[in-house]
């Protein structure tokens, strides 16, 4: 029995899971009880993104959108609430009302579509196995050159095409209209002729998704001089290219087992891993690399450890770098990449956004050619030396060193590195790979330190409109407090909690909020290991209080501002805010005792007093500036 509408919009929320709703579309990260990633709704450096489970809402404490898993999922796919709950009833297996029931066109449509295409897929790789087309043969014969045995041919539903003009259309138009075939892109509108087939002539490959429901197909030509190499469906209600991963249906338990996954290029380079036993790869069905790849591999990989194994062609190269760059950006502000081996110390306690690693065997193959012709276990081998995607394009790019010769040349030369470098973040790490830059190409060191330097600050400014944004209209004293506090938010600070409250131990804060925020900075600062766990004390602390934590996301877009400096520059900083804090308040009180001293007559007791108070303020104020 159908309860009410307002019984199946709670049985509904009970069901969903707002990290399992939020990360399709997020890539969250855990810190304590909470959730963090870059905000979807604008445009997000560092994480602001808070989703809270057991309270079961997310919220943005940059930009302040916040709501439920419905409301997430309204505002992110433009849907009306109605709409929602009838499609996630039917998810669930939930009645609806009569009263609220409607026949959704869209729905069967594309109910319609997924049958079609399965029907399609089931009558292609039937025609091939069963050798029912003159066209088998000479797939058959085709895929038994790539390596492709009828065990292959079956797990992947591999087909052919006949090439006649409408084998499939012939076969469908029975069980369905002209109209679904077309959308599901299995027949075009020919001028002369009505319907033909889409795909003629052609291997087949069908196109599972996540669910392993059929939804597009690749399809390779047959012939040598056959344009294009490969057909491509195109997107339609059930297929968006650029959120679906070819391989990922027969992958995604191996994603999951081995905590890593392998991006390839082409669709046999997939089909040829996973029969060779590298099950975990996947990859994209004729587009590029999208974030939204990026973000549904994070689902099933905990660690994202992400190995990129390209063509060795220049194409493939490039596919590498915007490939990486596309996986830095998603995890951006979820804190490092993993940009250095465990061969180079650090701690073990350093937890990564991700991990790029790059597969690149030299003998110059794709992953399908490389594990056909010289196999599987070298091609786990040349997986398990993977180096860091960071050193390969180091690598990359000193190996062209002897292009450059002049010193104009080489000073250009030198620029394209700086930028890779400058992603270190960890200082010691770092200067290795500077003294190994200057030794490979035979400069000095500091010279690299210095165009790094002057890199980092014109990258700079970016960060300097944010925090200008954030502050403008405050009192000068008020900016100098939050950016005095907001030392202690710094990630990867060289000064440890204890040292910089030592420093500010004369330090009063005035404004209410500010003086909360540092108590209770002081009160976890004693117990977190580090500056990540007590931004995450502190937001759940202040989860109810709206005023502290947009006080806490200006503190933490401030205290970027002081990343990356060394101890001695670091305190600096702390101590100049001190001193302007300093300068500030004596101005201030020094007009304020001016102000006294004028609404007082002289032969009032207390003027003397006040004279005195008066020149003792102007004294610090006049020592204070000196500083
Ligand atoms: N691709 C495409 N359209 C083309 C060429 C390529 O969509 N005209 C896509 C396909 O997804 C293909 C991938 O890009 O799998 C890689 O291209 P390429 O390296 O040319 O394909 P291979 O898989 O190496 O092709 P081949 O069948 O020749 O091995
Ligand atoms: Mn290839």
């Amino acid at each position: 029995m159908a309860g009410t509408w307002e019984e199946l919009v709670s049985k509904i929320k009970d069901r969903l899971d707002i990290v399992d709703v939020i990360s399709e579309q997020v890539v969250l990260k855990k810190r304590g009880q909470s959730y963090w990633g870059l905000c979807p709704f604008h445009k997000d450096k560092n994480p602001s993104f808070c989703v809270t489970p057991h309270l079961g809402i997310y919220k943005c404490f940059s930009c302040g959108e916040a709501g439920d898993a419905l409301k997430f999922i309204m505002k992110t796919r433009n849907i009306e609430f109605k709409d929602l709950i009838i499609e996630l009833a039917d998810r669930f297996g939930f009645e609806v009302p009569k009263s609220h029931s409607k026949s959704s066109g869209t729905k069967e449509l594309k109910e319609q579509m997924l049958a079609a295409t399965m029907v399609a897929a089931e009558f292609y790789n039937d025609l091939l196995l069963r050798n029912k087309d003159a066209n088998a043969e000479i797939a058959t014969k085709y895929l038994t050159k790539r390596g492709i045995g009828t065990d292959i041919i079956k797990k992947f539903h591999i087909g052919v095409a006949p090439k006649s003009y409408s084998t499939l259309y012939d076969e469908l138009r029975k069980d369905f209209s002209n109209d679904v075939l077309e959308k599901a892109g299995l027949i075009l509108k020919s001028e002369k002729s009505g319907y033909i087939d889409r795909f003629r002539n052609r291997v087949i490959i069908p196109i599972q998704n996540e669910n392993g429901e059929f939804v597009a197909f690749g399809a390779r030509a047959l012939e040598k001089d056959q344009n294009p190499k490969y057909l491509n469906s195109s997107d339609s209600l059930i297929y968006n290219k650029s959120k679906l991963l070819y391989g990922l249906y027969t992958a995604k338990d191996a994603i999951r087992k081995e905590d890593s996954v392998i991006l390839m290029e082409g669709y046999f380079d997939v089909i040829s891993s996973q029969a060779h036993g590298i099950e975990n790869c996947v990859a994209s069905c004729g587009t590029s690399l999208t974030s939204d790849h990026v973000k549904l591999l994070s689902r099933y990989t905990k660690s994202r450890k992400i190995y990129l194994s390209f063509d060795t062609d220049s194409a493939g190269q490039k596919a590498t770098t915007r490939g990486a760059e596309i996986i830095r950006d998603v995890f951006a502000g979820l804190g490092d990449i993993k940009q250095f081996d465990e061969s180079y110390v650090s701690s073990d306690k350093d937890k990564y956004a991700c991990e790029i690693r790059v597969i690149a065997p030299p003998e110059g193959k794709d992953p399908d050619e490389f594990v056909r012709s010289v196999g599987a276990d070298a091609y786990k081998m040349y997986m398990e030396n993977a180096p860091l995607f960071i050193d390969f394009r180091l690598e990359q790019i000193l190996k062209q060193k002897d292009n450059y010769k002049t010193p104009q040349e080489k000073a250009q030369y030198i620029k394209s590195i700086i930028p890779v470098l400058s992603e270190i973040k960890n200082r010691i790490i770092r200067s290795e790979y500077i003294d190994m830059v200057a030794q490979t190409l035979s400069i000095d060191a500091n010279a690299i330190k210095t165009e790094l330097k002057i890199f980092e600050r014109a990258n700079l400014p970016q960060v300097d409109r944010i925090v200008k944004n954030v502050t403008k209209n405050k009192s000068i004293l008020e900016k100098a407090q939050k950016n005095l506090l907001s030392v202690f938010l710094v990630p990867d600070s060289p000064l440890s909690f204890s040292q910089i409250s030592e420093m500010m131990a004369d330090v009063t804060f005035e404004d209410e909020i500010l003086i909360n925020v540092k108590s209770t900075i002081d009160k976890f600062a004693c117990t977190v290991n580090n500056v990540k766990e007590l931004i995450e004390h502190l937001y759940t602390e202040y989860i109810d209080n709206p005023d502290a934590q947009t006080v806490l996301s200006e503190l933490t877009a401030l205290s970027d501002v002081y990343r990356g400096l060394d101890e001695k520059d670091f305190g600096n900083v702390i101590n100049e805010t001190i001193n302007k804090i300093n300068r500030c308040k004596h101005a201030k009180e020094t007009e304020h005792i001016k102000n006294m001293y004028k609404g007082i007559s002289d032969d009032d007791p207390e003027a003397l007093k006040i004279q005195i108070q008066l020149r003792d303020k102007i004294k610090k104020l006049r020592q204070s500036e000196k500083i």
